[in-house]
């Protein structure tokens, strides 16, 4: 790979050790892809927060940059960590636990990292250009970046993304490059797809299916980011998908050539409906309702007040919504937490059902709106999970 004198001295170790390994991480991960340079980002995001999900090792990673009191070249934002930084208690988390966590989260502010614990840095105010290279490590983050926003980042491991940070570089190969981001297959929507949880659907039945392949999607016309993110997110985690067009939507859809696509396909009724059905697992009580993933938005919010405003909780039953503290703090209105509160919704910031550690270990019977969701509470057998809208939920556990 070719290396500016600079990068050379820094892989050297000339500006110190943390640097010196950032680089051999970057430069080695770059040449096992055969990328032939480093680029500029313009933002990193970073998972590896979540006690539950790092454990001690990380520790002991994060000294080496502390050590040397090493900060970020670009703004940074960090992923959902395991618990709601204010709100841990009423989550059942221990102190121990919490303790730790804020450990963690330290390490990241000391390094200039935004305390941002969100997996949707995009609703925040941070979105991507068109065609800013970027190196983000959550999943779903990714998807979005690349296929809504048109941006270019792989999918980072934590260390990696972390490493990018502090150099401002990463290798350029994967989804960097315009020859790696045209679709191979077309989808055909024939179906409905209206609830968050249809486009979850059709991502976790598109990932599954078609794992890693970028999708050229037809008939998902008028979507929002909201719902997008839904699609994308269930595509990462059932089939690796980290970029996607949708046409007449996201902004590379229109330079596509479509002689690229060698696969044309159609997503049916059936099709929906025997995903939805993998998801329909609970034989006794429901006893949480887990909601945000990826974190909510104002107007996840908003419909779920329009279907309860009515109603009231059934007993026995917790109703949870995940959301970013920033996005909670500047666009929903404390009168509106205030009117879902008092239905007896929980809503957290700075984490979610999947990271932190409380979900699995208290509930057995979960209904979500996320097949993300799903799938990860599934993935160890002892959750069961219903796939259902936003609209039969609140049928469901609302009366
Ligand atoms: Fe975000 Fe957690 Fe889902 S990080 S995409 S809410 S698993």
């Amino acid at each position: 790979m070719f290396l500016t004198k600079y990068q050379e001295r820094m892989l050297d170790g000339e500006m110190g050790v943390a640097i010196s390994k950032c680089m051999e991480l970057i430069v080695k991960i770059g040449e096992l892809n055969n990328a032939d340079k480093l680029i500029p980002i313009k933002s990193a995001q970073i998972a590896g927060v979540s006690y539950y999900t790092v454990g001690e090792s990380i520790f002991s990673f994060l000294d080496i940059f502390s050590n040397e009191g090493v900060k970020v070249k670009v703004p940074s934002w960090l992923n959902p960590a395991g618990m709601d930084l204010l709100k841990w208690k009423d989550m059942g988390i221990t102190k121990k636990f919490a303790n730790k966590q804020k450990k963690i989260i330290q390490y990241y502010l000391d390094m200039g990292i935004e305390q941002t614990l969100t997996c949707t840095p995009y609703l925040i105010g941070n979105e991507p250009a068109f065609g800013d290279h970027l190196s983000w490590s959550e999943s779903s983050a990714v998807s979005i970046a690349n296929g809504f926003y048109g941006a270019k980042t792989n999918r980072e491991g934590a260390p990696l993304a972390l490493a990018s940070a502090v150099l401002g570089l990463t290798s350029d190969y994967g989804l960097h490059k315009d020859e790696n981001r045209v679709p191979k297959i077309m989808i055909d929507v024939q179906t409905d797809i209206k609830h968050f949880s249809d486009y979850s659907a059709l991502g976790y039945w598109y990932g599954k299916n078609y794992h890693g392949h970028i999708p050229f999607f037809k008939g998902l016309d008028n979507s929002s980011v909201d719902q997008i993110k839904m699609l994308g997110a269930a595509m990462a985690a059932s089939g690796s998908v980290a970029h996607f067009h949708v046409e007449n939507q996201t902004p590379e859809s229109k330079f596509v050539d479509l002689k690229s696509v060698n696969e044309k396909i159609v997503f049916s009724e059936e099709d929906k409906r025997k995903t939805y059905s993998i998801f329909h697992q609970i034989k006794e009580n429901v006893d949480l309702v887990a909601i945000g993933c990826p974190h909510t938005s104002a107007e996840d919010l908003d419909i779920i007040y329009s279907y309860i405003k009515d109603k009231s909780l059934r007993p026995n039953i917790e109703f949870w919504v995940f959301s970013s503290r920033k996005k909670l703090e500047t666009e929903v209105s404390e009168k509106m937490i205030q009117k879902l509160e008092s239905k007896g919704i929980k809503i957290f910031t700075d984490t979610c059902m999947v990271v932190s550690p409380i979900v699995r270990e208290k509930y057995k019977n979960i209904i979500t709106n996320s097949a993300k969701a799903a799938f990860y509470l599934t993935r160890k057998g002892k959750t069961k999970v219903n796939l259902q809208s936003l609209e039969e939920i609140s049928m469901e556990v609302f009366e």
